[in-house]
């Protein structure tokens, strides 16, 4: 049976992968710290609940213990950890918001990767670390936490793959755009929160919010992932990268050039009429 060692399994994108990689037989290791989920994803078979927090070394090893009570070997491990922010860049909690985004989003893949190492060494195994559009698109106002962690992510992704090209380990990235998960659900009250409290862009935020109330309306179902990341895990030659569901708006953006971006938001900022409702 082949063995999965799968972070951020208790959320969003992970509960529906996790469900089908046991559907198809793999024994999957589910990490995260819900235990209320955990407990859930046990119920699955072949599915083993660890309870792991990507910030804490002690945490990551204790889970590789625990995967050492059942194998020695690892097929794959999968990265889906992770965390993401509305929030400013130099107002407010911007430095804490932006350290605990690199913390979990960056840290957190390269740390159970290190530690997770020798087991997929054993297998011939291969790493899946869980990027984003961000990654790769044009950075947005007011993501940038996130962005700057996804794109960390993306180097720290592409200089590992390079270096465990030496070993046959292949390192696959994951590239999707905004799906409907807690994470996407939790950027509403994020920007409530951000719109409260700044100091700056409160009237450029209330003309963003038709924008962004068209981005979570667009968010896609979770489960159009699972084919993506089966392919990823069991295909024989894997790609380097899957890029799925960029969503339209970051695509189109994609179409202009840097300066006409700006120019964009210049704009926006000046003409837009939509205004939030207030209640
Ligand atoms: N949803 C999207 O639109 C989207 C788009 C592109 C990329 N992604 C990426 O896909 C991955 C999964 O996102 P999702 O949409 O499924 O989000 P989600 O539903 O919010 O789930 C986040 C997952 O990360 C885990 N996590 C967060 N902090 C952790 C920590 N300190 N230690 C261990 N686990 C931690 C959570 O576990 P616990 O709750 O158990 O702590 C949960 O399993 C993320 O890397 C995200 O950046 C998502």
């Amino acid at each position: 049976m082949k063995s999965v060692f799968f972070t951020g399994a208790t959320g969003g994108l992970g509960q529906v992968c996790v469900q089908a990689l046991s559907g198809r037989g793999w024994q999957v290791f589910a990490a995260g710290t819900n235990e209320a989920r955990l407990a859930q994803l046990g119920q699955l078979p072949h599915v083993v609940p660890v309870r792991m927090d990507v910030c804490s070394q002690q945490s990551v090893e204790d889970a590789r213990d625990a995967v050492l009570q059942h194998t020695d070997r690892l097929d794959v491990v999968v990265n889906f950890a992770g965390i993401s922010a509305f929030a400013r860049l130099v107002e407010g909690q911007a430095l804490p918001i932006l350290q605990r985004n690199l913390d979990i989003n960056l840290m957190g893949t390269a740390r159970v990767n290190a530690v997770m190492l020798p087991l997929l060494e054993r297998a011939s195994g291969r790493i899946v670390n869980c990027s984003s559009s961000v990654g790769w698109t044009t950075a947005q106002p007011f993501a940038g936490a996130y962005t700057a962690s996804k794109r960390a992510l993306e180097g720290y992704n592409d200089s590992l793959r390079r270096e465990l090209m030496f070993v046959s380990i292949p390192v696959i990235k994951l590239q999707f755009g905004a799906y409907n998960t807690d994470m996407v659900g939790q950027l509403e009250a994020q920007f409530d929160q951000t719109l409260r409290q700044t100091t700056r862009y409160q009237a450029m935020l209330q003309r963003l919010w038709p924008l962004m109330l068209a981005v979570l309306h667009s968010s896609r179902d979770p489960r159009e992932v699972v084919p993506v990341v089966v392919k990823a895990l069991e295909s024989p030659r894997p790609r380097r990268q899957y890029r799925l569901g960029t969503g339209w708006a970051l695509s189109l953006l994609e179409l202009l050039p840097e300066g006409g971006v700006d120019r964009l938001y210049r704009l926006l900022g000046r003409l837009a009429q939509g205004r939030r409702k207030t209640t």
